[in-house]
């Protein structure tokens, strides 16, 4: 009968040893017995980048990559971009249910009631230049709400966390507002509770002189349905980063401030943003041939295509596509969109692409959505960081309440050199 566990023989010194397997996965410490002296550290594994390493076990968010496959407590991403909201989907994210109907009142009403940020929170907006990156604003104005919110530091009392939960949804699209307003050099506008979460962000981006901004309702929708794909997306690399600063036991403001830190990089989030500039370098469909050969030949990447996870095409962009059918209707077409589509339309039929599963990703037709509703570019990787929060906080409340976890250190190859004298400066080559 076949048994679960490994076994493994160390051809040093011909041991055997019997690691065992749960959840497809052995435990890198059950290596750290094999050893050929007694002074030895043990075997540890070499992975860079995380490639095949588990850092948590995790209940949230449920990705087959192979099979584009994603599901947020087991509900897949396409139910919940057509029925839910936003603030649905982050409470599901977030307790691990949908909440009933009283719930759901409740939730909306703590979130909506903590959007409101202190006032000083402007006068440290208006010191940034005024071509700041709304992302470096964005990072900023997160890790300096821990200074006006020194309790949340307590994260081992639940009743803090849930209160820091709420401020960070509610307050994150207020500041991204503010960053946005400032870069325009217009006035700051205060939430507007009444509205939708989506709908009081684009209150608070595009509100002039109304007395009572009414968002387009397919654009709040279309708004809303991208918030829910990038709610939350497992252990990705901001994600990793929030579990990793947060294990250390910092206030989860300054955590924060780290993963959206993560998710700016060209890699990550910020990836929407280098589409719409290469699209535009592109420019026209007869570039296309081109831009591709360079691609292939290692001169950059096609942006918006491929997936550390994702081998297969990315759900969330087959739901964007669809989303940005319903925009374009009311706000025009996206003159780049014919140049996307034939890029897609190449890269799939094309050989390079197709040995190494390279797919278009969430980013690939986002910006496109973005830019048609006026956003400019550098606001694209800030409209991934908003929705992100829930999954952010959602994956540290779980880590804070997770027995298994510790601070996270992980450990290295050394391949320096050892005990060298210190020479002294004149005697230096
Ligand atoms: N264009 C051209 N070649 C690519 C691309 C691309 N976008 N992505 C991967 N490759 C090639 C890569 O050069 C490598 O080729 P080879 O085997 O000949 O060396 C092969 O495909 C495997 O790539 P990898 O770099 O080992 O894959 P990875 O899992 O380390 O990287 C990725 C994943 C997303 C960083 C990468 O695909 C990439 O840089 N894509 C473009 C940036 C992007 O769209 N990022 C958004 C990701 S989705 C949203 C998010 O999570 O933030």
């Amino acid at each position: 009968m076949s048994k679960n566990s490994l076994t493994v023989t160390d051809n040093r010194n011909g041991k055997s040893y019997e690691i065992p397997i749960e959840n497809e996965t052995i435990r890198a410490i059950d290596l750290r017995q094999m050893k050929v002296a007694d002074e030895d550290f043990g075997l540890m594994t070499y992975d860079p980048a995380f490639i095949n390493t588990a850092s948590c076990k995790s209940k949230i968010t449920f990705i087959d990559g192979d099979q584009g496959i994603l599901e947020y407590r087991g509900i897949p991403i396409e139910q919940l971009a057509e029925k839910s909201t936003y603030l649905e989907t982050a409470h599901l994210l977030i307790t691990g249910e949908l909440p009933n109907v009283n719930q759901l009142k409740d939730w909306t009403n703590h979130v909506t009631h903590h959007t409101y940020v202190h006032e000083n929170v402007k006068k440290f907006m208006d010191g940034f230049h005024h071509d700041a990156h709304p992302m470096g604003m964005l990072v900023s104005a997160m890790a300096a709400l821990s200074t006006f919110y020194p309790h949340a530091k307590n994260i081992h009392d639940p009743e803090e966390r849930r209160m820091t939960i709420y401020r960070i949804i509610g307050k994150i699209s207020t500041l991204a507002a503010f960053a946005y307003r400032h870069s325009l050099g217009m006035p700051y506008v205060y939430p507007d509770n009444d509205l939708s979460y989506s709908g009081n962000f684009l209150n608070m981006l595009f509100r002039m002189a109304e007395p009572k901004y009414q968002p387009n309702p397919v654009l709040e929708h279309a708004l809303d349905v991208l918030f829910i794909l990038h709610a939350d997306h497992e252990q990705n690399c901001s994600t990793s980063a929030m579990r990793s600063i947060g294990s250390s036991h910092v206030d989860p403001y300054s955590a924060m401030a780290g993963a959206i830190s993560a998710l700016y990089g060209p890699l990550h989030g910020g990836a929407n943003e280098a589409v719409l500039k290469m699209l535009q370098e592109i420019g026209s469909k007869d570039k296309i041939p081109d831009f591709i050969k360079k691609v292939k030949a290692g001169e950059g990447k096609l942006m918006g295509f491929g997936h550390r996870v994702y081998k297969n095409y990315d759900p969330r962009a087959k739901i964007i596509k669809k989303t940005a059918d319903q925009v374009f209707e009311v706000t025009g077409h996206n003159p780049l969109l014919e140049i996307a589509l034939e890029l897609e339309k190449i890269a799939l039929e094309d050989e390079y692409f197709i040995k190494r599963k390279l797919y278009p990703n969430v980013d690939f037709y986002s910006g496109l959505i973005y830019q048609a509703m006026r956003f400019p570019v550098s606001m694209f990787p800030v409209l991934f960081a908003i929705p992100r929060a829930a999954g952010w906080m959602a994956q540290w409340e779980e880590m804070i309440t997770d027995a298994d976890q510790k601070i996270a250190r992980p450990r290295q190859i050394y391949l320096g050199h050892r005990q060298r004298d210190y020479v002294p400066i004149g005697k230096r080559n």
